[in-house]
């Protein structure tokens, strides 16, 4: 560790010499001033914590404690002085005065002051360090994607980072991101430096949950031998993040929203109300909707959680991502396994663009990880994708979307586009569709369908 620079501001030559010596023996690095003035001017040289006389021959000491927090919030002030009144005490120690010490002072004194000081703010920095560190990787431009989806899921993000009181309800398919965007809502907002505390509600059996969440008191249950605070408590300041909400019993969910409406929650077997401030993020896969519809989800807590609802879109409505979401894994995967491929094949982009991605933005990742494992070339080939290309998904997959489709349209839909990722090759858009060429055929007479029915696609 470097040694800590002390600077001793005393216009008495006596009092910079005693504490001086003693700080070097100590092994600081000390600098001396003789004037407020001359103090401020050696700040530049790096100073860690400054011995302040209050009584100096140009200004007095809570002037120069003022600029010195001006110059630099992060170096301790340690005021000495013959005269203090309870007024300048108070002044200095809002201002950000580590300490007052009277004169005339112990030297034994002043030395453990200046080691506990410099101490905190040790720990200070590499908690603030630790902090931006843990932040940094979730903040907007973590979410990868150009589509006007993504777009506008960061510009939401932002707007909802920046109020940092509301409730959120994220609502996504597994592997779109919700996870993700709690942790950026925190992070990109003012409780940042506070906890981030996650936990997922399918995963406790209730009692538990209930425990977790709100802690419980000595003696609540048979194992709670200990008083122990919630999750909540924990977070107090920051964020809870509330992970598949739509699992939470009845009876929790009716403590979580009194929590919400009022702040307050009585720990499991506690009668005293605890106050906390959280902002809980909650997420879920299920409609909700459909849960309140069948009673297995409380209306009131749907609202009161639906006020701030997020839609994180499958990755499948916004295909045109998947490019840049390829690169950017193949990116983090060449990092991360010290390998160099370049990128992917047009024909290995052709494949991926045309996938599903019933598990979303995780199975993306999850593939390319495989493919950047199992290839040992400069580029990712159509065949490192071999198992999506297979035809093989079943029709019933297809989700039939709450406003209903028109058959027909769909159909004929399907026909066009299957024609065109085939060039107009009957045999393989018939494949393609599970049909053989006379149904196919059949089909594109019935439709009455020409290669002037294509969309433009530009030609190269
Ligand atoms: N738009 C996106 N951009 C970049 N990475 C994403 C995006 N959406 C999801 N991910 C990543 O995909 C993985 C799964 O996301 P996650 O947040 O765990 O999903 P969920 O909680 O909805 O199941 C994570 O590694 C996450 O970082
Ligand atoms: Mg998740």
């Amino acid at each position: 560790m470097s040694k800590s620079t002390i600077l001793v501001v005393d216009d008495e030559a006596l009092i910079r010499w005693s504490l001086g010596e003693r700080l070097k023996s100590e092994g600081y690095d000390v600098l001396e001033a003789d004037t407020g003035a001359t103090a401020l001017e050696k700040l530049s040289e790096g100073v860690d914590l400054v011995l302040l006389d209050y009584k100096l021959p140009d200004t007095d000491g809570v002037a120069v404690l003022r600029k010195i927090k001006e110059f630099d919030q992060d170096i301790l002030v340690i005021l000495l002085t013959a005269y203090a009144s309870v007024e300048t005490a108070v002044e200095a120690m809002k201002l950000g005065a580590y300490h007052f010490a009277n004169k005339p002072f112990n030297l034994d004194e002043i030395v453990a002051v200046v080691e506990r000081a410099l101490e905190t703010t040790r720990l200070r920095r590499e908690v603030r360090q630790y902090l931006t560190t843990a932040a940094r990787p979730f903040n907007l431009h973590s979410i990868v994607g150009a589509s006007p989806s993504m777009t506008a899921l960061r510009h939401l993000v932002a707007r909802v980072a920046a109020s940092p009181a509301s409730t959120v309800l994220l609502v996504g398919e597994s592997g779109t991101g919700k996870d993700l965007v709690a942790k950026i809502i925190h992070y990109a907002s003012s409780r940042a430096s506070r906890p981030f505390m996650n936990i997922t509600c399918s995963a406790l059996p209730e009692q538990l949950l209930e425990s977790e969440l709100f802690g419980h008191e000595r003696g609540a249950f048979t194992d709670a031998r200990l008083q122990k605070r919630g999750l909540l408590e924990t977070a107090d300041g920051g964020t809870v993040f509330l992970d598949e909400i739509g699992e939470m019993v009845p009876a929790l969910q009716a403590k979580l929203l009194r929590f919400l409406e009022e702040k307050t929650f009585k720990r499991v077997g506690g009668a005293q109300d605890i106050h906390v401030d959280a902002r809980v993020v909650a997420a879920t896969n299920r409609h909700l909707e459909d849960e309140v519809a069948k009673g297995r989800f409380r209306s009131d807590l749907y609202y009161r959680l639906n006020v701030l609802p997020i839609a994180l879109p499958p990755l499948r409505a916004h295909a045109e991502d998947v490019p840049l979401l390829v690169e950017y894994y193949i990116d983090a995967f060449n990092t991360e396994f010290r390998k160099r491929v370049l990128g992917a094949s047009t024909a290995a982009h052709t494949v991926l663009q045309q996938y599903g991605w019933p598990g979303n933005v995780r199975e993306l990742r999850n593939v390319i990880e495989r493919a950047m494992l199992l290839s040992d070339r400069s580029q990712l080939e159509a065949r490192d994708f071999a198992a999506l290309a297979t035809p093989g998904r079943s029709g019933d997959d297809f989700d039939l979307p709450a406003k209903g489709v028109d058959l027909e349209q769909l159909e004929r839909s399907l026909v066009v586009q299957a024609l065109e990722r085939t060039g107009w090759n009957q045999t393989r858009a018939a494949t393609l569709l599970g049909l053989n060429r006379d149904q196919i055929r059949y089909r594109i007479e019935k439709f009455g369908l020409t290669v002037t029915h294509s969309r433009p696609t530009t030609k190269v």
